[in-house]
């Protein structure tokens, strides 16, 4: 695809008063300068229209952090992808390894979500990745084929009619861990992506359609390095996306890679 995506992830850290303060402190401060790279924050659901206000007219884009996978309905407590679409939102997260844990959420589940969201023209932001235990037992690559397939295997259901997706490689024992990985481990990893995406779509689709990305302790440090590795086309940033100044410190190094 080539375009960069940098996208933020508050999860569930922020009060709804420094929501609205990051994302208005964001919105100045990318008023003054040229980025090519396209800048999603992702609030967390309570935040999402606030959030969105604030951020109406800028270059910044909106996205949710979870969704269901039916627009309407008695699902108590869920989230509508229609809503999210009214709410202004184009991107949203599906399979976070945090909901996978804590919430059950299983491969079907979010094959389900994902195909609900292209059908509201909302991208999703589909994250895989294995656990360290995956990782030492040898199986990151069943891990993530598997996850890749059920993640898409509804919406492929259907001919693709030109709606953008984005994978997010995130090494679980990477995230907010601060450790280090391997570029060779991130290149393969991402070329194992492209080669499943061309077995499930075609290379034509997947080419055209489909933004890889990284996600897992990056930082104003390691960005550049995980933005040079062949294959990844942007970051999913959790703590560094915290602060104005170490998110711009990011949208700054993107912008000149
Ligand atoms: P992290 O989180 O940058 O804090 O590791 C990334 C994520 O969970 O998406």
């Amino acid at each position: 695809m080539g375009k960069k995506y940098l996208i933020a992830n508050w999860k569930m850290q922020l009060s709804i008063n420094e929501s609205r303060s990051l994302a208005q402190e964001l919105v100045e401060r990318l008023a003054l300068i040229k980025t090519d790279t396209s800048i999603v924050v992702c609030p967390s659901g309570p935040v999402l229209s606030q959030v969105a206000g604030v951020i109406r007219g800028s270059d910044l884009l909106l996205g949710a952090q979870n969704s269901f996978w039916e627009d309407r309905g008695a699902y108590t407590g869920e989230v509508s992808p229609a809503n999210l679409k009214e709410l202004g939102c184009s991107f949203c997260l599906v399979g976070h390894s945090e909901r996978r844990e804590y919430l059950g959420e299983t491969d079907e589940m979010v094959g389900r979500k994902v195909a609900a969201l292209l059908t509201q023209d909302i991208t999703p932001i589909i994250c895989i990745g294995e656990t360290e235990d995956e990782r030492d037992d040898g199986r990151r690559e069943e891990v993530l084929v598997q996850q890749l397939s059920l993640a898409l295997a509804d919406a492929f259901r259907q001919p693709h009619n030109g709606q953008h997706f984005i994978v997010a490689y995130e090494p679980i024992w990477m995230i907010g861990s601060g450790q280090m990985i391997e570029s060779e481990d991130v290149i393969a990893s991402a070329q194992l992506i492209r080669k499943t995406l061309n077995e499930l779509c075609t290379a034509a689709v997947a080419d055209k359609f489909c933004t890889v990305i990284y996600g897992g302790s990056v930082d104003t440090i390691n960005l550049s390095g995980f933005l040079s590795c062949s294959g990844i086309d942007g970051a999913l940033v959790g703590g560094t996306s915290l602060t104005a100044d170490n998110f711009m410190s990011l949208v700054e190094i993107a912008s000149r890679s």
